[in-house]
């Protein structure tokens, strides 16, 4: 029996992949999957979308390959580049697609010797500026691709820096997109792709056939412009193991930053920063027990949280379930309730969950 599990709504995650289909407009759907689904886990989020979506984005070759073993037919792009050649022969092999943002290593790649060709979608540098091409390099990366024997253009593609706070960038980057990727001849066969979560609910453009959504699948992100919004996918959950009674002036956990008021109860379950929780929400978050949230005291540990009992102690036992994320009752904690109290991005809480939890469809 896991003492902590994740729960994935196999209902939200197709309700999400649905909206953003009917807001990408036909586009293909390139489902970015990379850190483990967003920690989601990412033999389950496939298993669920396979059928929706066109493509998985993975993180690196490792995460293509665990993709590959549970999903032989799911169509996978490497979004971080394969550094041997063993690597190598195994995407040509597999039918791998993977991402090319870099010169030196496109020159690389094409001076390997393999049987299959490698797929490449080239990255267009247009103000990111953390990989991708510049227009000139992108011209003699075209020439290197046309000559080579092994390498396939695939598709052609590039990253908002800014949205969805600074349109006003975004759409400059696009234009500088646009423009480049009229220039490429043949390109009605190309996977031309821009387009992150708020890409296509804020600036859908029209000359990309393909999108790259990841945090709207999870439904952690919001479309103002919908009354039916995207729904949270994960649940996160733990078992109460310790209850105890403590008096007045004792001290709770290390260093004894919670000092008990009065007699209180305090109950702990077997999760904490070991396990993905941040370290920096002692004395900020909550958890909800039998319907009710309850304040999480003391510095939290690393496989071990604790909690205030004292207004639930009539009703918990060890052994029961209790909710760090998601719904129970009348209660919800989400997961930019835990971005906002711990001063990080709702993708931190996510990707940080350990891949140990097990992680169920319901
Ligand atoms: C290249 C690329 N495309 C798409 C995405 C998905 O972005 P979002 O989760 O904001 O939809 C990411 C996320 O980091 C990315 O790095």
């Amino acid at each position: 029996m896991s003492l902590n599990w994740i729960e994935i709504s196999k209902d939200a995650l197709i309700h999400n992949v649905n909206l953003i289909k009917e807001k990408a407009k036909g586009k293909r759907i390139l489902a970015v999957v990379k850190s483990n689904a967003y920690g989601h886990g990412l033999i389950q989020v496939a298993h669920v979308l396979k059928d929706h979506v066109d493509a998985f984005v993975v993180g690196d070759f490792e995460e293509a390959m665990e993709l590959y073993e549970h999903s032989k037919n799911a169509k996978i792009i490497i979004s971080l580049p394969p550094l041997n050649e063993k690597e190598l022969l195994e995407t040509s092999k597999l039918d791998f697609h993977i991402f090319v943002g870099n010169l030196q290593y496109l020159n690389w790649l094409n001076s390997i010797k393999l049987d299959n060709p490698i797929k490449v979608h080239l990255e267009i540098n247009t103000g990111m500026n953390r990989s991708g091409l510049s227009p000139e390099e992108l011209l003699k990366a075209l020439e290197i691709i046309y000559d080579s024997k092994t390498l396939r253009l695939q598709g052609l593609f590039s990253h908002y820096a800014t949205l969805p706070e600074n349109m006003k960038f975004a759409k400059i980057q696009a234009e500088k997109f646009k423009s480049i990727v009229e220039k490429i001849p043949q390109r009605e066969n190309l996977l031309i792709h821009m387009e992150n979560s708020s890409g296509i609910l804020k600036l859908l453009l029209d000359f990309t056939n393909s999108v790259r959504p990841g945090i709207s699948l999870y439904g952690l992100i919001a479309d103002e412009t919908k009354e039916d919004n995207f729904k949270p996918v994960l649940s996160l959950y733990s078992t109460i193991i310790d209850i105890l009674k403590i008096r007045k002036g004792e001290g709770v956990s290390y260093d004894h930053l919670f000092i008990a008021k009065k007699d209180m109860f305090v109950a702990t379950i077997p999760f904490g920063y070991g396990n993905g929780y941040m370290w920096n929400l002692k004395g900020k978050a909550e958890i909800i027990a039998k319907g009710k949230r309850v304040p999480v005291i003391g510095k939290i540990c690393m496989n071990h949280i604790i909690f205030d009992a004292s207004e639930v102690i009539d009703y918990i036992k060890i052994g029961d379930k209790v909710t760090l994320i998601g719904r129970d009752g009348q209660e919800q904690i989400t997961v930019e309730e835990l971005a906002r109290k711990s001063g990080t991005i709702n993708y931190e809480i996510v990707t940080k969950l350990s891949p140990k939890i097990k992680r169920i469809i319901v």
